[in-house]
């Protein structure tokens, strides 16, 4: 298969996938379109296509991963590139080497595509400046994680079929989770309605104007709700105590089965993971008939084949505009 095979109809013009933030709603149907067809092109990612071969994709992780780390990995693979990880705690960053020159020695070993997770919001975006790979954010400190706003969307539309009049609660850590504000983003975008609920302290106060509705009743909002996305509590980035215990919050905010009973029959449960089990859910909805968890890892699979696919595409016709 070559790109041009690809049914890429939408708008895309990008070198980058930095947020969603900056993508236009046709461009974040464009993915979620090519994610589908890739799903029936590869058996729910299951088979390789050759379409990155000859590509080099770097894993630049200084930042823990499992999932997306791991799922970027097998997406560049399956895709038939080559891949080169790169952890940061044992590389020559320990010796004092700065992030641009690590990042640009990686570079020089000709790499075409960079991904990139950082602690600090705008990481990515810095590298962006300084490579002339292609850049691919996997999650820059309390600001974006893209590609899983677009996986959590593309399995929402999958179950359910739209997005457009939805309501989905975003619950939990609302001030410290790039999630959050990669699923507000997309979510708005594509026409769904987008209630955040957490305790007030986890909440940032001018939230609003992003166009979101504020709940600090889980409870209240709960039978309105068609599709809930725990966030898990990010203590990493928490500095001093913003609630008085987990035991509380589980109460007032962690998804149980009491809760299942009282919500809409088709409430489709997401979390992004690592999930906390007896914190955000219980293990009951965790393994339960309302829980897309898994199916989440495996369309993460299929949105990372589908960002990577574009971009390359993208890089490819320029490099054959330019020579
Ligand atoms: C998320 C992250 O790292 O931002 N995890 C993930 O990528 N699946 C969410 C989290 O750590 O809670």
């Amino acid at each position: 298969m070559q790109f041009n095979d690809l049914p890429v109809t939408g708008p895309w013009g990008e070198r980058h996938l930095l947020g969603l933030e900056t993508l236009s709603r046709d461009q974040l149907t464009t993915i979620l379109d090519l994610a589908d067809y890739l799903r029936e092109q590869t058996e729910n990612g299951t088979r390789r296509l050759e379409l990155l071969r000859g590509l080099v994709v770097a894993n630049l992780f200084f930042e823990n991963s499992t999932r997306t780390r791991t799922s970027f990995s097998l997406a560049a693979r399956r895709l038939g590139a080559d891949t080169v990880d790169f952890t940061a705690s044992s590389s020559s960053l320990s010796k004092g080497e700065t992030f641009i020159d690590t990042a640009r020695t990686i570079e020089a070993m000709g790499v075409d595509m960079v991904i990139c997770r950082h602690r600090t919001p705008g990481a990515p975006h810095l590298l962006a400046e300084h490579l002339t790979s292609c850049v691919l954010n996997a999650g820059d400190g309390t600001h974006e994680h893209p590609t899983q706003g677009l996986l959590d969307i593309f399995t929402i539309r999958r179950h359910l079929g739209r997005i457009e009049g939805l309501t989905v609660a975003l619950v939990g850590d609302i001030r410290h989770s790039r999630v959050a504000r990669s699923n507000i983003h997309g979510l708005l975008k594509l026409g769904a309605r987008v209630i955040v609920c957490g305790p007030s302290t986890l909440i940032p106060a001018n939230i609003s104007r992003l166009g979101v509705e504020v709940a600090w009743d889980f409870d209240a909002i709960l039978p309105e709700v068609d599709c809930v996305n725990l966030l898990r509590v990010q203590f990493e980035r928490q500095r001093g105590a913003f609630f008085p215990s987990i035991a509380e919050y589980a109460s007032l905010f962690g998804m149980n089965g009491k809760r299942i009973r009282r919500a809409k029959k088709d409430l489709l449960v997401l979390a992004p993971g690592p999930i906390n089990r007896g914190v955000e859910l219980t293990p009951e909805v965790a393994d339960g008939p309302h829980s897309v968890i898994l199916d989440q890892v495996t369309n993460g699979l299929l949105i990372r084949m589908a960002c990577l696919s574009l971009l390359a595409r993208e890089r490819t016709a320029t490099q054959a505009g330019i020579s």
